[in-house]
């Protein structure tokens, strides 16, 4: 079928936000929804003609105030098999170096009729901030350490590929859970869809009041090793650190690093996962990353794109109608 020929009818009558900002506020039917709307946008993919008409006339700006090489490229990529026009702005670019502040560049794009933001910010609540002022979609591409939805979203959508499922499977993140908002997207959405998650790292990046959110807190990655479904590993985000919290990184790497000798002690079937950039050496051993029967990092990178199709196609039918999703293939 084709979306050209499509009668135009909502798309999704249970997707009804303009925006996507968090994980925290989708129900997991909303979760389970963007999932299958990737599935069938993943088809698209492998199409000899990757595009689609689905946001014809549509114009995106991928607004990045702080770096991204996976995120930028891959919101570009994706607006561009939607047939979306795009526009990418820098902070280094635009006039926020000025001294223009978020709000009046938003609003700049605004009166340009543009219809999807896409933004990276380093402040927690940027995305929100806009989404409540601007018509525009508002799409969180990265704020600060709150929230990376569309991460979260390639990340399960990952594991579901490969597992068929999500409920029920124990998931360890290791590493830097206070500055992460990988860490954050990833603990709603795996509790929302049932799975059983353990955070792994020192009482000062991982602390006990993760508790509160329905997790498990271990301080030793051999106590993990053998149990987990699935081990997601994350970078020390040294650009939202103020002081040290570990000694260094050889002790971090003796204590929490995902090293040849550990990764024998996984079970046969355990996804190995990094949303990237990977420090190979210290998160994890760099042959490790590469594993071809266990990491699925590259997988990750190739599903966030038909996940970020799915949250731009969903977001801007709920703004306007648009014609239907493609259609799972028999
Ligand atoms: N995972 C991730 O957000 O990577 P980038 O910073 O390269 O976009």
């Amino acid at each position: 079928m084709s979306l050209a020929t499509e009668p135009s009818r909502p798309a999704a009558p249970l997707w009804k936000r303009k925006d996507l900002v968090g994980i925290q506020e989708l129900s997991a039917e909303e979760i389970t929804l963007l999932l299958d709307t990737a599935r069938q946008f993943k088809q698209v993919g492998a199409r000899d003609v990757k595009k689609v008409p689905a946001l014809q006339g549509r114009t995106l700006v991928n607004f990045f105030v702080e770096p991204s090489t996976r995120t930028r490229t891959s919101f570009e990529l994706a607006a561009m098999r939607l047939s979306a026009d795009v526009i990418n702005i820098s902070a280094s670019s635009s006039s926020l170096v000025k001294g223009e502040s978020l709000k009046d560049t938003a609003l700049v794009l605004q009166a340009n009729n543009v219809d999807i933001v896409v933004l990276r910010h380093s402040s927690a609540g940027a995305a929100q901030f806009l989404a409540e002022r601007l018509r525009s979609s508002i799409i969180n591409a990265g704020d600060g350490a709150h929230e990376h939805p569309t991460q979260a979203l390639l990340d399960l959508f990952t594991i579901r590929e490969r597992r068929g499922h999500i409920e029920g499977l124990h998931v360890a993140i290791v590493g830097d859970i206070l500055f992460s908002r990988v860490a954050r997207s990833n603990i709603w959405g795996l509790l929302k869809l049932g799975a059983k998650v353990t955070l792994v790292g020192p009482s000062t990046l991982v602390p006990r009041v993760f508790e509160r959110m329905g997790v498990a807190v271990v301080r030793r990655i051999d106590d993990v090793l053998g149990t987990v479904d699935v081990i997601n590993l994350l970078r020390i985000q040294h650009e939202r650190q103020r002081r040290a919290y570990f000694p260094g990184l050889g002790e971090y790497i003796n204590l929490f690093g995902l090293t040849k000798e550990r990764a024998r002690c996984l079970r046969p079937d355990c996804l190995i996962m990094h949303p990237g950039p990977i420090n190979r050496g210290v998160e994890i051993d760099s042959e490790v990353a590469d594993d071809p029967v266990h990491s699925v990092i590259l997988e990750q990178v190739t599903n966030g794109l038909a996940v970020r199709m799915a949250a731009l196609y969903l977001c801007a039918a709920a703004s306007r109608p648009l014609p239907p999703a493609p259609r799972k293939e028999p």
